[in-house]
């Protein structure tokens, strides 16, 4: 074995080591770039295309799977001379990924990433990405294949459920968080699906088009916040095609924006079954995930070739190892090997209760019909399997405890198992319930025959129903009703008594057309491992609902950018998500642009059924916008005051409501307070200036003149907005990180 050099910086002088040795000297300190060079340099022709393919260690479609891979969505070797360890790899963002119940383990079970978002809380999504990393690493894995931050453009995409919001400040925050939380256990985390991921219908086939300031000002700025904030290891690429070229094979994306413009020093993985050929690795593709899904494994003997013989390719290649080892040292993945041990799921249950119990949205409550007294003689519960669980999303992401699902519907195709098909997680809101009011009756009907609901809610004092909409990965959902007769159900039950709550667990938005006639409405999204907990404890108010909607609730389908989900009709909804041969669904990104969600309504004048930002309390809330300070950073200063009785949590949200190009809706600064009845707080919230400009010519561009920036309790309700201005020439006082300095303009 062949010595070599390397400089670790004037504090360590020069070190001779041979490459064995590098990975045991306690090394963490040691710059990542460095290391990952000089590990780099040393490895054998052979070596260099180790890392950069890997396998989906599953039974399904079969490949030698190597004794130290684990059940799980892709395994990498490791080069063991070199210190470099193999990859485990596992879904993703709701926790640990249970195959099916392949392995014969389980974990813990994150509400969705909706429901994460809908907390508006970054220090707690970045606890509970920690708990999923440090579960992640005793499991046997070392890499998280989470971080969601696509943007919901369509609510009836199937993976709504796996997103954090329709914004990008909201969920390149809280993806960032994620990330951060998750990488802060040694285990590295994606973010995913970049980009512009935005409906499962013909997921492969599907070429979206859009202007590159729209899109740097939507999707791609919420990866750009997320890369800075959580600084991932990894960027997954997505199947669909941008602009007409497949994302994992797009220079302007990978090689330009992402490599480029934001100097990221990880590497690219593609989607599983997302590499067409050798080619895309020029674009800047680096690593080909789960490669039996692919036609060939381009990235190994066919690159290693092409390397052999072209410069150009060898120096490609070297930077493609280099990058992947920088993420493995600078996460530590060679110092923190995954440790086999159980897991705490008790603890770890706490943090997906309080999640859940934050993410929950109090859409409606009517003569304050919640909180429920304890005193309540006879409640029924109605519907949603409430008797055994709470609902979870499907597809590559779920999640189950050990003990495997509370119940399961397969239907029966061949990669059908509870991954795929619905299932329960273990937390029954009926014993939850029970638990809060021992003394009380609490009797369920699973609503399949109205009469039978109806009756038993004349004969009660208080309605609780559960109201599902299952998503999966791999299918859009056909439309926004509650399907399976659920809308008529909750109808004739409010009529037949109007003290009727529905609790609502859907992978995002739903069309209530009963919203009138009952009594309240929460929105509970998936709610995980202790959903059914977390609803009782807020339906007897043991906790103040604080949850905020990240995303728009539309009225109809009619007030969608796109009516009809394109696609939808002519390629067969399934998971691989290929149609005809030669065929695309083609959508167009270009008419709603950058104004995703709540920015779109806006545009358009429509009134939703929801606005993003919006949610109720069992206390109220006072909120002024007192005063905005200039510099490259601006920041506004909120006085928020509880005028309420009980403790609660306010999301205060700063919109800029109109720039030098005109009117504007956008999310610009937020923060999570806690606050006790009569509380008083002067809150300060950064307000990031890629929201307040434009891109424009490359860059991003402030144009002179007045910002004015309100305070809102959705992007619907805004207070008496203050001004920002822009002038150029005018010196800016303070950090200079941005070309813009704002002044406070007198008001
Ligand atoms: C999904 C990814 C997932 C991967 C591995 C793909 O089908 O799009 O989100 O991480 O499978 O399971």
């Amino acid at each position: 074995m062949r010595p070599f050099i390397f400089l670790m910086g004037k504090a360590f002088g020069l070190l001779l080591l041979t490459p064995g040795v590098v990975h045991a000297q306690g090394q963490a300190q040691i710059d990542a770039d460095t290391r990952a060079a000089a590990t780099e340099a040393a490895m054998t022709d052979a070596e260099r295309t180790v890392l950069t393919n890997g396998i989906m260690p599953l039974p399904f479609p079969p490949v030698p799977i190597p004794p130290d891979a684990l059940y799980g969505a892709g395994f990498v070797p490791g080069i063991d001379r070199l210190g470099v360890p193999p990859l485990w790899e596992t879904d993703a963002g709701l926790g640990i990924a249970w195959v099916g119940g392949l392995r014969g383990d389980g974990a813990t079970a994150l509400p969705s990433a909706i429901a994460q978002g809908a907390t508006w809380d970054s220090d707690l999504v970045r606890r509970a990405g920690a708990m999923i990393g440090g579960e992640a690493r005793a499991l046997g894995f070392n890499i998280l294949l989470a971080g969601g931050i696509n943007l919901m453009r369509d609510p009836r995409n199937g993976r709504t459920f796996e997103y954090f919001s329709e914004d990008p400040l909201l969920s390149g925050i809280l993806g960032g968080a994620a990330v951060d939380g998750i990488q802060s256990m040694h285990v590295l985390s994606t973010v995913k699906h970049f980009a512009l991921n935005g409906q499962e219908t013909g997921r492969r086939i599907v070429d979206v088009s859009i202007g590159e300031p729209a899109a740097r000002e939507s999707d791609l700025l919420a990866f750009e916040i997320a890369i800075e904030r959580g600084r991932p290891g990894s960027v997954m690429c997505a199947y669909n095609r941008v602009n007409g070229v497949p994302a994992c094979g797009s220079e302007w994306l990978l090689n330009q924006v992402l490599k480029r413009d934001w100097q990221y020093p990880g590497f690219v993985m593609s989607d599983w079954g997302a590499v067409t050929g050798l080619d895309m690795v020029m674009a800047g593709l680096d690593q080909q995930s789960g490669a039996q899904l692919d036609p060939e494994v381009f990235l190994g003997q066919p690159l290693a070739d092409r390397a052999a013989t072209d410069p150009l390719w060898a120096s490609r290649l070297s930077d493609m190892n280099r990058r992947i080892l920088r993420s493995i040292f600078a996460i530590g993945l060679d110092q923190f090997r995954p440790e086999r041990r159980p897991i705490d799921l008790d603890a770890n249950a706490a943090i997906a209760e309080q999640v859940a119990r934050q993410g929950i949205v109090l859409l409606r409550n009517e003569g304050d019909l919640l909180p429920l007294s304890r005193q309540a003689a006879r409640i029924a519960v109605i519907g949603g399997h409430a008797d055994r669980g709470v609902l979870a999303g499907g597809g590559s992401s779920h999640v189950q405890s050990p003990e495997g699902p509370g119940i399961a519907l397969v239907t029966g195709r061949r990669q059908d198992s509870p991954q795929y098909g619905m299932a329960w997680h273990r937390s029954a809101p009926v014993t939850a319930i029970r638990a809060m009011v021992p003394d009380a009756s609490v009797r369920y009907r699973d609503g399949r025959y109205i009469s039978e609901a109806v009756a038993l809610a004349r004969d009660s004092d208080i309605v609780i129903i559960i109201a599902t909409q299952w998503m999966t990965e791999g299918r859009d959902v056909p439309d926004l009703s509650l399907p399976d007769g659920q809308d008529e159900l909750i109808m004739a039950v409010a009529e037949a008594n109007p003290r009727t709550i529905v609790v609502l667990q859907t992978g995002g938005p739903v069309l209530m057309p009963w919203h009138d006639s009952v009594g309240a409405i929460l929105a509970a999204w998936y709610p995980g491992a202790r959903g059914g907990e977390a609803i009782a404890s807020l339906l007897f108010g043991e906790h103040s609902p604080s949850g905020r909607l990240p995303v728009t609730f539309p009225a109809g389908p009619d007030q969608l950018p796109r009516p009809h989900l394109d696609g939808a009709g002519e390629v067969e909804p399934n998971f691989i998500g290929i149609g005809q041969p030669g065929q695309i669904v083609a959508v167009n990104y270009d008419i709603e642009g950058a104004d995703v969600g709540y920015r779109w309504y806006a545009q358009q004048g429509l009134r939703p059924l929801f606005p993003f930002g919006f949610g109720l309390s069992y206390t109220r809330f006072s909120q002024m916008l007192v005063g905005l300070s200039g510099g490259a950073r601006p920041t506004a200063r909120v006085r928020v005051r509880n005028v309420g009785y009980r403790p609660g949590a306010e999301v205060v949200q700063l919109y800029l409501t109109a720039n030098p190009l005109g009117p504007q809706r956008r999310l610009a600064g937020f923060e999570r307070v806690e606050l006790a009845p009569g509380e008083e707080r002067l809150v300060d919230v950064a307000l990031d200036p890629r929201l307040l400009g434009q891109w424009r010519d490359g860059g991003w561009y402030w144009p002179d003149g007045r910002y004015a920036v309100a305070a809102g309790t959705s992007a619907l309700e805004t207070g008496a907005p203050m001004s920002l201005s822009v002038a150029e020439g005018m010196p800016c006082t303070g950090a200079t990180g941005h070309a813009a300095c704002f002044h406070a303009a007198s008001q």
